[in-house]
């Protein structure tokens, strides 16, 4: 496609949905990445209420202002998850058990989880791979991931002892006393879904209704949805400790990661690894990718988003609410210093700026005001942050970290 066809298409308000991230990206000359010339803003303030009242006691947090705050990420950024018209039947089975999985260290069990309604049925593949050398119930690892359960992703690599396919080091997980869950975002909605006929939604839509409306859910919760009911499955399985379950994400899947942890208190931990915007990344700094940027993805937010577009300075919210609705519960943000199209500084400052709210509750915030230099991770508090050297991806010196800090918070020590 002509490079000048992408603005003529956007203003005729059709979709690019078609086109790659990477294309995208190529079609784009006017993204700033100069940081002075991030505009002034104020961000809104999680401890504040709708109605003007300062937040000072846990209980306001929990009764009045958290609830506020997750209704104006439902209705204006991400979309809600309708009430069905009909009750939805879920259902597990294992329809694959291997328990000689990296020469017997796991079992690998094929999960399928069926929706069903009168509306129709749905169903996605979730991947457990439990330790077996476990004396009782683990803390788990469940990764919402890009990578289809049915393909080659999740076989031993022949070329790095202990890790999968996919870059993640199952070895190093099972050893540290996890489980390691891999959940699929492709089954239930497509990567830029734009019809909505296949997956989830159609168990949703009322009679004569084949799109999301305005504040219902687009793709980034589906994601994020799809996490909980497998969270729903592993609270039936007796070797996973279901109240320890760190759930993860990078990029895309980063946002519908920290999205699930906000709604489902359940998450014990989460963490986001260069989820950028519309993830950790602060909307009003403007800084690499944009509101208007993202929504090219006509799904991944709700209809309500696109709003925004150039507007971020009107949102009732901005990312650091988003993590401080996990909180009491530990959170970990990790940026890279050459992502920059996700604004590693933005997502620092939100992890910063989501402090008070972890202060209020008891909790400890980063321990650092500043962005700290690469690689050198903060791992002391509740809130932890690490700029790792490189680019869009997760590096086994992430995934240590992300250990660590999950160490700290999710085993008795
Ligand atoms: C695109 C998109 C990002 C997203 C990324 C990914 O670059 O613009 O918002 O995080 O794809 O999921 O890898």
């Amino acid at each position: 496609m002509h490079l000048k066809t992408i603005p003529i298409l956007t203003a005729l308000g059709l979709s690019v949905g078609a086109l790659s991230a990477r294309e995208l990206k190529e079609f784009d000359n006017d993204v700033n990445y100069d940081e002075a010339r991030v505009p002034h803003y104020d961000l809104p303030d999680p401890l504040i209420t709708a109605e003007g009242k300062p937040v000072t006691t846990a209980e306001q947090w929990r009764n009045v202002r958290r609830p506020q705050i997750l209704s104006l990420f439902a209705n204006f950024v991400y979309g809600a998850v309708p009430v069905p018209p009909d009750p939805i039947v879920q259902t597990y089975r294992v329809v694959r058990e291997d328990k000689s999985f990296m020469g017997g260290k796991a079992t690998k069990l094929n999960v399928a989880i069926r929706f069903k309604n009168r509306k129709g049925t749905a169903e996605t593949l979730v991947l457990v791979f439990l330790p077996n050398n476990a004396k009782g119930p683990v803390p788990a690892f469940m990764m919402l991931s890009f990578d289809d359960p049915r393909g080659g992703s999740f076989k031993p690599s022949t070329r790095r002892e202990g890790f999968l396919n996919n870059g993640v080091p199952l070895g190093q997980l099972l050893d540290s006393g996890y489980a390691y869950v891999s959940v699929y975002h492709g089954d239930l909605v497509g990567h830029n879904e734009t019809s909505f006929g296949r997956g989830i939604h159609k168990l949703f839509f009322r009679d004569g209704q084949s799109m999301p409306k305005a504040h219902e859910w687009g793709v980034l919760t589906v994601n994020g949805w799809t996490g909980m009911r497998a969270l729903d499955y592993l609270e039936t399985n007796d070797r996973v400790d279901a109240r320890r379950v760190a759930v993860m994400g990078h990029s895309k899947m980063g946002k519908a990661t920290l999205w699930a942890a906000a709604q489902d208190e359940r998450f014990a931990l989460a963490i986001s690894a260069q989820s950028g915007c519309g993830g950790a990344a602060l909307w009003r700094r403007k800084y690499g990718e944009t509101m208007a940027k993202l929504n090219r993805f006509p799904h991944w937010l709700c209809i309500n988003a696109r709003k925004f577009n150039e507007r971020e300075d009107d949102l009732p919210v901005d990312q650091h609410m988003l993590l401080s609705l996990i909180a009491p519960r530990p959170v970990y943000v990790a940026s890279g210093t050459a992502d920059t199209w996700a604004d590693p500084h933005g997502e620092f400052l939100s992890a910063h700026h989501a402090g008070p709210v972890y202060a209020l509750l008891g909790k400890k915030p980063l321990s650092a005001t500043t962005l700290p230099p690469p690689n050198q991770p903060l791992l002391d508090g509740d809130i932890g942050y690490h700029i790792r050297t490189g680019g869009h991806s997760v590096e086994p010196f992430d995934w240590q970290q992300f250990i660590q800090f999950a160490d700290r918070h999710l085993k008795d020590n």
